[in-house]
């Protein structure tokens, strides 16, 4: 399959690289065709990995990633051309996050509004799944790394079909363990999606390490359900 990544960071390339050994035709893409962290990137992979601008990512991808920095996101995918984006699922990684003030960083948007929402909002004619942004960019194609293999990675979005697309790519390309997989609802939960993030910062800092996972304990003996 030929994947668009928008993204040149270590996300990008740590996705691109997975894709590309598992055998897809991967293009990062880039405010400026010249970008050397692309352009290095491509220049590992024998075959099948390629850079670009963002709009030519976004326009060779059949499936696409938003790899960007958040605060910069809906620049980043205004800047690749909306109708690049039409009928297809984009993967939403990022995080809008301001580290202007110290740690841990601000959300630029948060509790009425997300960047996965505000992205969706964009591109009405595309199918936004928020997915992989509380992991790690070490853990993402690697979560075998965490002992025992049971913390979640967290989705959500407005198209089921679109869900299950991502949670088999994770399941069968990344290493993901269905039950492992958590589908939230819609893409509202974007909102909480990104507000894990600040805490996350905060055990990371903790921890002295961001190689942390999630796991959900349910008191459902001791409470009842919903
Ligand atoms: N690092 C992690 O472990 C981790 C985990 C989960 C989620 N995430 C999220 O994944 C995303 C990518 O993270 P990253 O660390 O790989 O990369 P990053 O440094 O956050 O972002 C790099 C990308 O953002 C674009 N960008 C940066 N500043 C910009 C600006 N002022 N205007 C327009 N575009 C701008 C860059 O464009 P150019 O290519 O043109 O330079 C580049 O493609 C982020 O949203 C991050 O929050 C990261």
């Amino acid at each position: 399959m030929r994947i668009g990544i928008l993204g040149s960071g270590i996300v990008a390339a740590a996705i691109g690289s997975r894709l590309v050994e598992n055998g897809h035709e991967v293009m990062l893409g880039s405010r400026s065709e010249k970008n050397g962290k692309g352009v290095d990137w491509a220049g590992q992979h024998k075959i099948n990995s390629y850079y670009g601008t963002f709009g030519k990512a976004a326009a060779f991808g059949e499936l696409l990633w938003n790899c960007t920095a958040g605060a910069h996101s809906l620049d980043c995918i205004q800047n690749a051309g909306i109708e690049n984006f039409s009928g297809k699922v984009l993967i939403d990684v990022a995080n809008p996050l301001d580290f202007s003030g110290g740690m841990p960083p601000r959300l630029t948007v948060c509790n009425t509004t997300s960047l996965g929402e505000e992205i969706q909002q964009l591109l009405p004619d595309a199918h936004v799944v928020k997915a992989l942004n509380t992991i790690n960019v070490e853990l993402m194609c690697n979560p075998t790394m965490v002992e025992g293999n049971d913390h979640i990675a967290l989705i959500c979005g407005d198209e089921g079909r679109s869900k299950e697309r991502v949670s088999q790519l994770l399941l069968n390309e990344f290493g993901w363990k269905a039950e492992t997989i958590v589908d939230l609802g819609g893409i509202v939960h974007s909102r909480s999606m990104e507000m894990l993030i600040p805490f996350l910062i905060s055990i990371a800092l903790k921890n002295g390490t961001y190689l942390n996972g999630i796991k959900i304990v349910s008191l459902l003996h001791a409470y009842g359900s919903m």
